[in-house]
């Protein structure tokens, strides 16, 4: 493959410029072989710290390693060649203090190659996005929901319920943006709330279970391929793969048990003949 043929990676700054135009096309994947079919079709992947409660089975985000997220954010930038990588920043990993934040950011950076990285947080975090913007580090933001918060919340409901809720939460997404994010997420807040967010600032907004309103849109992969046992009400199946994975490996245990596994038959008269 010639240097010219080499297909370029969409970058932050790609993502950045497309502000209302294009919605921008989100999903998150954690391994080689989903990345591999989401990459012709979107345009970011969130390798999401998501993962602990898809992969792993856990109750909330919070466990999730920083070692989690950089074997899954290898496994995705190896599958993908044209999408932004995003990585998740997990709980505990950048709360600290700005100098936290760069250095367990630097390591997911150069340890998985991912053009940017995601942290949860308004106004709390923009003294840190700017430290890591400032340093090299693309922040995509991640305000309204924020469930690695949930010990303190209490539960995954929506935020900005009522129109007196809102004013924080706009905070929150003007924070962000001056403090030069290049994206932010706005999860699980009313569709006026996100469409008054993305008139304010001048970065695109990702909604999940933040409406149409928003500039590009974001869904947990397994949660629209209907593989996860609960998901919520916001999200649309897009497919059914439960019940027909279910059903090859059902069939697959048959032909196992009656001994009529197709293969070895094919198998060991081409090997004898090579010989
Ligand atoms: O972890 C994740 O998958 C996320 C998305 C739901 C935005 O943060």
């Amino acid at each position: 493959m010639s240097a010219r043929d080499e297909i370029k990676r969409l970058t932050a700054p790609d993502i950045r410029a497309r502000k209302g135009g294009e919605p921008i096309v989100c999903l998150t994947s954690y391994h080689a072989h989903t990345a591999r079919l989401l990459d012709r079709h979107c345009d970011v992947i969130l390798v999401g710290d998501s993962l602990g409660m898809v992969m792993h089975g856990l109750e909330t985000t919070v466990p999730v390693t920083l070692e989690m997220m950089i074997l899954q954010g290898l496994a995705v930038m190896r599958g993908s060649k044209r999408v932004l990588v995003v990585v998740d920043m997990p709980f505990g990993s950048y709360e600290a203090s700005k100098e936290q934040a760069f250095m367990s950011a630097a390591q997911v950076m150069k340890e998985t190659g991912c053009g940017a990285i995601k942290l949860e947080g308004g106004r709390r975090m923009a003294e840190s996005i700017a430290f890591l913007v400032e340093r090299g580090i693309p922040v995509m933001g991640h305000i309204g929901l924020t469930p690695q918060s949930i010990n303190t919340i209490g539960s995954f409901r929506a935020q900005g319920r009522s129109e007196a809720d809102w004013g924080p939460i706009e905070d929150d997404a003007r924070a962000v943006t001056q403090a030069g994010a290049f994206a932010v997420v706005i999860e699980a807040v009313a569709e006026p709330l996100a469409r008054r967010i993305t008139a304010q600032v001048d970065i695109p907004t990702i909604g999940i279970g933040g409406s149409v309103a928003c500039d590009g849109q974001i869904l947990v992969l397994e949660d629209m391929l209907g593989l996860s046992p609960r998901v919520p009400r916001f999200v649309k199946r897009y497919a059914d793969l439960g019940p027909s994975i279910e059903a090859a490996v059902a069939a697959y245990a048959a032909d196992v048990r009656a001994r009529t596994f197709p293969g070895s038959e094919h198998v060991y008269p081409l090997r004898a003949k090579a010989k």
